[in-house]
Parts: C-alpha cells; structure tokens; sequence
C-alpha cells in the first residue's frame, strides 16, 4: 500500500486520541503523521508508533502535501478549515455535523455503504455515533428485508460530549454521591453549572443534543436524516428519541422496526451476524461495558415485534468512540486507499 502523509485534526481530543491509537493498531501505512489542536496545545510533544510528534496549531495550519486528515475537532473548525485543506489536494474524513447532509458529500458507514464513496469531492462524512451504532444492526436488515419503518431510542455516553462530557460525569458523581440520603429523599444540592441541560451525574437525561425543530434534539433529526441518507432510502419513517446517561463510553439503541416484508427472528439474527463488524450475543445482555475498547457493534435481544406482527426489535451497542466515530474515519481512509 502507497505510504500516506496523515492529519488528525483535533489530535488532543477524545476521539482525536482514539484515531491515533487505531492507526497505530491497524498499521495505516503513514509516511508523515501531523497533529492539530488549538493555540492551547500547540508544541505538545505526542510518542507515536512513527515516532515524536509535535502538535501543530490548527489556526496556522497548512495542508500542503497532506493526502488525508481526519477531522474531530467540531462543527465551526470543520466548516472553517476542511474546504481549505479539500482545496490543498487533500481527502477531509469529518466526524462533525458540518457537511453530513451535502448532496456533493458522501455520508458512509463502512461495511454498510461503501459505494457511496465513489465520487467524492474531496470531503467525507463520518455519520453521528449513534446513528452508526444502529446502522451496523438495521443496515444488513434493510438489504434483506426493506426498512418501512423504526422507532429508536438512544441512551447516549458523557464521551458522546468530548472530555468535558466525561469530567462532567466524575465531578457529578462524587458530588451528588456525598449526600447519598439526598439522592434518595429529594434534598440533594445542584452539583454546579451544567455541561448539560439537566445533572447527569446519578441521572437520566432524556434530551441529547440541542433543541430543534418541532420539539426534537439536534441528536434526534440526525437519527432520522441520517439513517434515509445512509441506506438512500428516503421514505423510511423513522421516530426518534434521544437519552444520555451516565455511562462514560458507549452509545446503546433500543429499536422496534417493520419492513417490507414480514421477517423472523431467525433470519434477522443471521442476516445481523454474517455482517462485518457485529458480534450478536445470544447468551449475554450485551451492555455499553461490554462494548467500551472494542471494534465490534454488540447487537443483543432480538425479538419479534408483539403489537404489529412481523417486524424486529432489538438492542445495539457501540462504542461512539470507536465504531461511531475514531474507527469507521479510519476504515473510510482505508477504502479510499485501497
Ligand atoms: P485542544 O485540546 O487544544 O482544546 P474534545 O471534544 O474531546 O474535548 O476534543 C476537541 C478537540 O478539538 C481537541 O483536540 C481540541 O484541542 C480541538 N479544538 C477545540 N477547539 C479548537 C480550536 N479552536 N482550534 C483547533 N482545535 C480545537
């Protein structure tokens, strides 16, 4: 394989870390790796497999002879610096938001839509972290069967939210855990300003993301514009509901779906399992534990639908780090050289 000059963007986040170990695991073959981050980091000195790195500022970037760079910095550094670095020669893999539903902008989990990447204009989507959790479940469903239709509901990771998200959860925790009788009779104390909208530390949080339109999350409307966009399908209806919980790595996804046709749960199982980068688990809940650290989405719980025969229901769980975001950019950047 031809060596490749390599960018991680956002090199010193939760997902930018995760990228640099995977390309180490996987052995991307890296002639020259650069990292950016913000004016904060800037001269970080990084130990990596193809030796010291120093992090490089991203507002004094300059991409000449990149051949690829894996954006995970945000939406505002994504808008204002993948086209720029596009426009330099070089293929953008975005994890943010910022370009996921542009027509010119292929949006790919690997192993589901490969072919969408036939074509590219220079940049490419990596699709939100639970939208990709899912797919990995629903997208062997809808080659089999035709998706009518889904009913989601996410409970969402703090890591969903980069390492403020995860700080979050520790100081919460301890926090709100040092009044115990508190958490039980009502008398527990706000645990300061929020990262989120509600504590989350001992907590539920049944609103992911931003508000938007029509009473849905920002998180939500991805669910939905995604998953049509994904598996080019724009008729699926899909009713999303997005929940974070204090868990600190790992997106899980309860799912009730109706195809075209009816199908067992016999043929959904072994339609999911032959599958690549799923494992379904038969004998064990699969829970975001499990599934923190490793490649594979966890698909548990496989039923037939009891209301309206004939459909699916059943659980999936990903680590958002890895298969929702560091690892499908790093298997995209793959396909793009193979
Ligand atoms: P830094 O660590 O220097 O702030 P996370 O969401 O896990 O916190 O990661 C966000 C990533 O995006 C970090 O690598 C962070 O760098 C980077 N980042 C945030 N703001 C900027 C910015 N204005 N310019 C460049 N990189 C940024």
């Amino acid at each position: 394989m031809t060596l490749s000059n390599v960018a991680i963007v956002g090199a010193t986040g939760a997902v930018g870390r995760t990228m640099l170990s995977i390309l180490e695991e996987r052995d991307f073959p890296v002639k020259e790796l650069r990292l950016f981050a913000s004016e904060r980091s800037a001269g970080t000195e990084v130990a990596t497999k193809w030796g010291p790195v120093f992090v490089e500022s991203l507002a004094g970037a300059d991409p000449a002879g990149l051949d690829i760079a894996l954006f995970s910095a945000g939406g505002d550094r994504s808008r204002e610096f993948a086209p720029r670095f596009a426009e330099a020669g070089c293929t953008v893999v975005d994890n943010s938001s910022a370009f996921r539903m542009r027509d010119d902008v292929p949006l790919v989990v690997a192993g589901v839509n490969n072919d969408a990447l036939a074509g590219h204009a220079g940049i490419i989507s990596n699709p939100n972290c639970t939208t990709m959790a899912l797919l990995m479940a629903v997208g062997p469903l809808h080659q089999v069967a035709g998706l009518r239709s889904m009913v989601a509901t996410s409970y969402q990771s703090v890591s969903g939210s980069g390492m403020a998200g995860m700080d979050e959860l520790v100081r919460q925790n301890a926090a709100l855990a040092a009044n115990r009788q508190g958490l039980v009779d009502g008398s527990w104390q706000e645990p300061g300003d929020y990262l989120y909208v509600r504590p989350i530390g001992w907590n539920v949080l049944p609103f992911a993301g931003n508000a938007a339109t029509e009473g849905y999350t920002d998180e939500e409307w991805k669910l939905v514009n995604e998953t049509r966009k994904i598996l080019g399908a724009p008729g699926i209806a899909v009713e999303p509901t997005c929940v974070r919980v204090p868990v600190m790595v790992g997106h899980g996804i309860a799912a009730t779906m109706m195809f075209d046709r009816p199908i067992d749960v016999a043929e959904a199982t072994a339609a999911i399992a032959a599958s690549p980068g799923v494992q379904v688990w038969e004998d064990k809940i699969p829970t975001p534990l499990d599934s923190a650290g490793i490649d594979d989405v966890l698909v548990g719980r496989i039923r037939p639908t009891v209301g309206e025969r004939g459909g699916i229901s059943l659980w999936a769980v990903g680590d958002n780090l890895r298969k929702g975001a560091a690892l499908n950019t790093v298997e995209i950047a793959e396909l793009l050289l193979a």
